[in-house]
């Protein structure tokens, strides 16, 4: 399925926001400045996620090679658990939230974790790993099919023969919903005195994209307020499609799961799964979580 791309990212309010002359907004990056710390933040709060892609890594010390890692919220958890890793980013302010995470860890344990700079799509380290793992939906955020294949190239090229690419991605439409729009406000800080975030979903199947939006009010303590709106867009990949772009890098078909974000919370919090039910975007979002062996051509 190829999506149509939409010119327009900004939805609802958020585009209203957009063309108020508000004075010192700022359209940024979300793993840039402010957002980093509010999105790595909120990333970091979920953690059950990684339950999924830790136990296909297992418990044997193997050479893993997080692509995409963010503030270091997979790689740190797999260095713990005694494997070796290397975790890339394009963000600096990502990698340094992964660094101030690296220097909490035992000497030991931060010795066998490294973070870097750099472009997944060109990557070229020269050397094999065990298993390449992509978290937090970071393949779904590359919405150009041409640019998956670069990524799922990388990913063939930084492995040994037998080894895994594991990720999860945004699957395609999953019931007969499927347009939708969410909006929720996120208080700054222990009172909310220091501002708020407008946090908006907006799912559309017609167009395979899932869509975020973000508009912040920080409110210094001399009254002053910066404003910044910000979006990612994620693109709905059915498994056939998403086997076939695997294969065409020399991956078998992929083993998936589906799995209901609510149900993954209750997991991590070990809270009643209805708990998380029956409050809108949640109850119709899935993840699926893949792995997908490379075959021995490559
Ligand atoms: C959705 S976040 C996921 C972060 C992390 N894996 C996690 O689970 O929290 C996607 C990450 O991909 C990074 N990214 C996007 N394009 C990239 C590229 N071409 N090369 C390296 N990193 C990239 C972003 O900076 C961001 O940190």
């Amino acid at each position: 399925m190829s999506a149509p791309a939409r010119a327009e990212p900004f939805f609802g309010p958020f585009a209203t926001l957009r063309m108020l002359p508000l004075p010192g907004m700022r359209v940024v990056d979300l793993y840039e400045g402010f957002f980093a710390d509010f999105y790595g933040g909120m990333a970091e709060n979920f953690t059950a996620d990684l339950t999924w892609l830790a136990r296909r890594v297992g418990p044997d010390p193997k050479r893993v090679l997080d692509l995409c890692c963010g503030t270091g919220r997979l790689s740190t958890v797999l260095a713990t658990a005694g494997h070796t890793v290397t975790g890339l980013d394009n963000a600096p302010a990502m990698l340094a939230r992964a660094e101030r995470r690296r220097a909490r860890l035992s000497a030991e344990v931060a010795a066998r974790c490294t973070f870097a700079e750099a472009d997944v799509l060109t990557l070229d380290l020269g050397r094999r790993f065990d298993h390449v793992l992509l978290s937090g939906l970071s393949v779904s955020t590359f919405l150009d099919p041409a640019d998956r294949s670069r990524l799922f190239a990388t990913a063939a090229r930084h492995l040994n023969p037998g080894g895994t690419l594991v990720f999860d991605h945004l699957p395609g439409p999953t019931g007969p919903e499927e347009h939708r729009e969410e909006h929720d406000v996120i208080p700054l800080g222990p009172t909310g005195a220091g501002g708020f975030v407008l946090a908006g979903t907006r799912r559309s199947a017609a167009e395979g994209r899932q869509t975020a939006n973000f508009y912040a009010e920080r409110i210094g303590q001399d009254g002053t307020t910066d404003r910044f709106l910000s979006h990612n867009v994620l693109a709905m990949l059915t498994a056939e499609d998403l086997d076939a772009e695997l294969a065409a890098h020399g991956f078998r078909p992929a083993v998936g799961e589906l799995l209901h974000p609510g149900a993954l919370l209750a997991e991590q919090t070990g809270m009643d799964p209805t708990a998380f039910t029956g409050s809108g975007e949640l109850d119709h979002m899935r993840l699926r979580f893949v792995a997908a062996e490379l075959g021995s051509r490559v």
